[in-house]
């Protein structure tokens, strides 16, 4: 349990319960009711600041790498780590961009689409934002090793940090992954091998990999990076700080996001319950948080069987009749987006607590409404993953629905970089499939389908395609 003098300590979630352990306890979740921790402060002691523009003055002092950081120039927001403590890699260097065209054929006002392109990360996704925290508190418990159940991202983010931890006596972390065999995109796995990751490949989902980690946690003690860890959500709420930067720290009207293990967008909900809390911000966006048809979980809770958070006494029988009913028809998630093929997430009574303080909406969307917003977004020169891509699909819907006017200020959020899953984009674009062998074929379905065309080696005949292309 937490003694009176911490300013940060771990505190469930539930208010009704509300237990409050030691920051280093390392558990997560709660010893009396198995709810889900916070990462929770007691503000009165500590001095955050006035306004948000108090962040500014360190873009003046951003040779200094925590001031640097697009985490941890905000650390008075997350204050659980002093400055000599914290592990970074100059993460969150991310852009909000606003979308000139007119936005991407959204009956939007020019000006008011935004895409956060958390792609800009080290790891090319925004787990470093989460990392960075993770890696952090890690260090700071002296734990040599660190483990994570992942749909790829995740396993790329945690491999390049333990490839740059050292422990105080001066060993690296080692980092232990755990992949569904054949349900990782290329890329990621690309990375955790490239960053020295002990990788296993479980015969199995995520959501099997997810059981399987947290009981080989328990047993050999390793430090679990998914996001159940609460450090993780700690980091991300950084995204929504930024976000505000980019707006001159006026909040948008939506937020939308992609959700899959829902620990991104229960931190942004987290994010804006303390900003409220602070008097920071005056009024709070509302979130869509946006599933797959083939992963729709939350949807499926939220909207159709009435999940709400009810004050933290959320209805955790209703959530596990779901998935007794999914057990029993051998239901398991899939979709084209990977990153967010999950069907058990972990995060999801926090997701009923974002939903109820951002005023939230989630939908479901198809792959090939993924894939198309996944396109569109490249042509008009941003791109990122497929799962990313629900984000803009979900935003299509709801304007469709009439749930947002064309006045709306809009933030999607773009979570990964488009070369996390090239297999994708090519298969879109040429109806290929690169990694069957032989590369099969067949042809390309999508409305903005952009095929390699084939030509001699001859000057003549690639002049004259070239100028019957003419754009
Ligand atoms: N977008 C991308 C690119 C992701 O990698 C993930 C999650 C999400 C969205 C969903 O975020 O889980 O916080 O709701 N990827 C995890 C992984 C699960 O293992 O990399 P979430």
């Amino acid at each position: 349990m937490a003694t009176m003098k911490e300013t940060a300590f771990l505190q469930c979630i539930r208010p009704s319960c509300g237990t409050t352990y030691d920051l280093s306890a390392q558990i997560y979740e709660c010893q009396k009711c198995g709810n889900l921790l916070d990462v929770a402060y007691d503000w009165n002691r500590l001095n955050p600041p006035k306004s948000l523009s108090f962040f500014q003055q360190r873009w003046a002092t951003r040779n200094n790498a925590i001031d640097h950081s697009g985490v941890w120039r905000f650390r008075e927001l997350l204050p659980f780590a002093g400055p000599d403590e914290i592990v970074t890699i100059r993460e969150g260097q991310t852009l909000l961009q606003a979308v000139d065209v007119p936005p991407l054929g959204l009956p939007l006002k020019t000006g008011r689409l935004h895409l956060q392109y958390e792609g800009m990360n080290p790891s090319g996704s925004f787990k470093d934002n989460g990392m960075t925290a993770g890696f952090t508190m890690a260090r700071k418990l002296g734990c040599p090793r660190v483990g994570c159940a992942s749909t790829g991202n995740t396993s790329a983010s945690m491999a390049l940090y333990a490839a740059k931890t050292h422990l105080a006596d001066g060993r690296l972390m080692q980092a232990i992954v755990f992949i569904g065999a054949g349900k990782i995109a290329y890329g990621k796995l690309a990375q955790a091998l490239d960053y020295g990751a002990l990788t296993l490949q479980i015969a199995g989902d995520f959501d099997a990999c997810m059981k399987r980690i947290r009981e080989a946690t328990d047993r050999l003690g390793l430090y679990l990076m998914n996001s159940v860890n609460p450090f993780r959500l700690e980091g991300q709420k950084t995204i929504m700080y930024r976000v505000l930067e980019g707006l001159g720290w006026e909040p948008p009207d939506w937020i939308f996001v992609p959700g899959g293990n829902l620990g991104n967008s229960s931190a942004f909900g987290k994010a804006y319950i303390e900003l409220k809390q602070l008097g920071l911000v005056k009024r709070v966006p509302r979130i869509c948080v946006v599933n797959a048809t083939g992963a729709n979980t939350l949807w499926d809770l939220y909207n159709n069987r009435g999940l709400r958070w009810n004050n933290g006494d959320w209805d955790k029988p209703a959530a596990d009749k779901k998935y007794a009913e999914m057990d029993a028809k051998g239901q398991k998630a899939k979709t084209i987006a990977s990153a967010i093929e999950i069907a058990r997430p972990v995060n999801l009574s926090k997701e009923l607590r974002t939903l109820d303080a951002m005023n939230g909406v989630v939908c479901e969307v198809t792959d090939e409404q993924i894939l198309e917003e996944k396109a569109l977004i490249g042509k008009y020169g941003y791109g990122c993953e497929p799962a990313s891509a629900a984000s803009l699909a979900g935003l299509r819907q709801m304007i469709e629905k009439g749930t947002l006017d064309r006045d709306a200020r809009v933030v999607c959020i773009l979570t990964g970089h488009p070369l996390k899953d090239p297999d994708a984009t090519v298969r879109y674009h040429t109806g290929l499939e690169p990694t069957t062998s032989p590369p099969t074929h067949r042809e390309p379905w999508g409305k903005h389908a952009n095929r390699p065309i084939k030509v001699p080696d001859d000057l003549d005949a690639i002049c004259r395609v070239i100028e019957e292309h003419r754009s």
